[in-house]
């Protein structure tokens, strides 16, 4: 009885039963700053706590298996990013499908990357940088959150780019893996600006580029150039993040969610905190349902050709 009441059924759901939000990477990294930023607005229009969980792991795909199995009762979330669009290609026999074990429930936000390097790497501007990485060709370490990541993907990309084959360091999110490019442990990473601002405005680690087709206005990345204006053409990688429940969640508690992502994507402080960190919070139709789950659709079929065109090792 106590656990019918702590529970609420779809039509008065949450009730008192705290929310779970499973972020698929460790705590301090991208996934995790814009999972704990939407928890805190999601609070009020949900009437509910939302607590946080990092299950990280295999590149975001163990987090993502552990929410495709959960009960379907509105319960247990979870923020994700383009990693459900390019795992399905990157990964053999995920133990999950993105397009049947989930319930989209609304796009939040896309987040451009920046090429960025230990402090002392000894280059200070993207045209150095390419100078070292063919100086130091088989010597190179590039972090990244696994295999399935985003920093994954856009590293992928930018050593097939250069043509030059760097040693992927994977940790359990670029939350880590930035420490250990800030120790000097390893030597570069792509990650997104919600992880990397302020590392460069700290002057913490050099950065060298972003990954998006025009400059960032973020004070901090403004004299960042792109990727492209680097010569290197149709180089554009930017990271969506969309929150996601086990299918078969009932459709008043998938209506009650969508309302409340609405009015957290409109809630003052989270685009204040999203948009200080490069993020651009969602503002248009992605934010429905069938609209996210078209996009991931659309960006599996973007990213599939990319991704076996560039060969990259698949686990
Ligand atoms: C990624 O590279 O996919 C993310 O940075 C992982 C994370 O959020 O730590």
């Amino acid at each position: 009885l106590a656990a019918a009441a702590f529970s609420a059924g779809a039509q008065d759901y949450p009730g008192s039963k705290p929310i779970t939000l499973i972020v698929p990477f460790a705590a301090g990294g991208p996934t995790d700053r814009v999972a704990r930023d939407l928890a805190e607005a999601l609070r009020k229009p949900l009437g509910a706590t939302v607590v946080v969980d990092n299950a990280a792991g295999a590149g975001g795909s163990i987090g993502a298996n552990k929410v495709a199995k959960a009960p379907a009762d509105g319960y247990t979330l979870m923020v994700h990013h383009i990693g459900m669009a390019t795992m399905p290609t990157l990964v053999r026999n995920i133990p999950f499908k993105v397009d049947s074990d989930f319930e989209y429930v609304g796009l939040i936000n896309d987040v451009p990357m920046t090429l960025i390097g230990k402090p002392s790497l000894p280059a200070n501007n993207y045209k150095e940088l390419v100078g070292w990485i063919n100086a130091n060709k088989g010597k190179i370490n590039l972090g990244n959150a696994g295999v399935g990541s985003a920093s994954h993907l856009c590293g992928m990309l930018f050593q097939n780019v250069l043509g030059v084959d760097m040693t992927a360091v994977p940790y359990k999110g670029t939350g880590p893996a930035m420490t250990d490019l800030i120790g000097g442990q390893i030597d570069l990473m792509c990650d997104q600006t919600t992880n990397t601002t302020a590392q460069i405005e700290g002057k913490k680690v050099k950065a060298y580029a972003v990954t998006s087709t025009k400059r960032l206005s973020t004070p901090a990345l403004k004299d960042l150039p792109t990727l492209q204006e680097m010569g290197v053409k149709d180089f554009n990688v930017s990271i969506f993040h969309g929150l996601y429940a086990p299918k078969g969640t009932p459709a008043p508690v998938l209506k009650k969610l969508n309302d409340a992502l609405k009015v957290a994507l409109k809630d003052a402080d989270f685009v204040k905190k999203q948009e200080g960190l490069g993020a651009v919070v969602v503002t248009d139709r992605r934010v429905e349902p069938a609209e996210h789950k078209k996009f991931v659709q659309s960006e599996i079929n973007k990213w599939s050709p990319l991704i076996k065109a560039a060969n990259v090792y698949v686990e």
